[in-house]
């Protein structure tokens, strides 16, 4: 285990499995459809990866940048896109694919963008959920893990960057950030 982990949250093997019954899923609501599998970047590169492999359909993948942290723990507040879709989402089925929601702010924000676009759907697959610091009101329809109020590292989650090679999700200690 990583010095800067408290504890291991979901191990490598409970992360294989997450991903397995995800991917079941979605490939069972979106057979016969032809989607666009949007990953945010960075947090989503590993989940994504892991996914769309074991997704048995035809489907586009693509990415956007969007940033709500500033560099410490705790949302900056405001929703800024780095990097936008490199194709139009006009009458397109949209699958985003995120690592963990939070306030709810970020994906709030980028649904209402995708739809007032003309995306004809707009669904989202998050790895881990953290309801109970919701601010902004807003269900994912795949979930693979709800999480504590805890922050949370490894499998592409980062602290300043760091630890997104972790292959586990990892509680971050307290003495790193405090
Ligand atoms: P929200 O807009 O407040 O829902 O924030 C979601 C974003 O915050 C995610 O895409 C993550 O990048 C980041 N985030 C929230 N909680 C954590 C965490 O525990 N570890 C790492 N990143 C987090
Ligand atoms: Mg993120």
């Amino acid at each position: 285990m990583h010095k800067d982990v408290e504890s291991v949250l979901i191990s490598q093997e409970k992360l294989e499995n997450i991903v397995k019954s995800l991917a079941k899923q979605i490939e069972k609501d979106y057979n016969g459809r032809e989607f666009i599998m949007v990953g945010l970047l960075k947090g989503s590169v590993v989940f994504m990866a892991e996914l769309m492999k074991r997704i048995d359909l035809d489907f586009e993948i693509d990415f956007m940048v969007v940033s709500s942290y500033g560099s410490g723990t705790e949302s900056s507040g405001e929703v800024k896109i780095i990097k936008d879709l490199s194709v139009s989402p006009a009458g397109r089925d949209i699958l985003i694919v995120e690592d963990v929601v939070d306030s709810g702010r970020t994906l709030s924000f980028i649904i209402e963008r995708l739809k007032n676009a003309g995306a004809a759907s707009v669904k989202v697959c998050t790895l881990c959920d953290k309801p109970s610091r919701r601010k902004f009101p807003f269900v994912p329809d795949y979930c693979g893990a709800e999480v504590p109020d805890e922050f949370i590292i490894g499998y592409g989650l980062d602290y300043n960057e760091k630890y997104r090679n972790l292959p586990y999700i990892g509680v971050l200690k307290r003495s790193v950030y405090s």
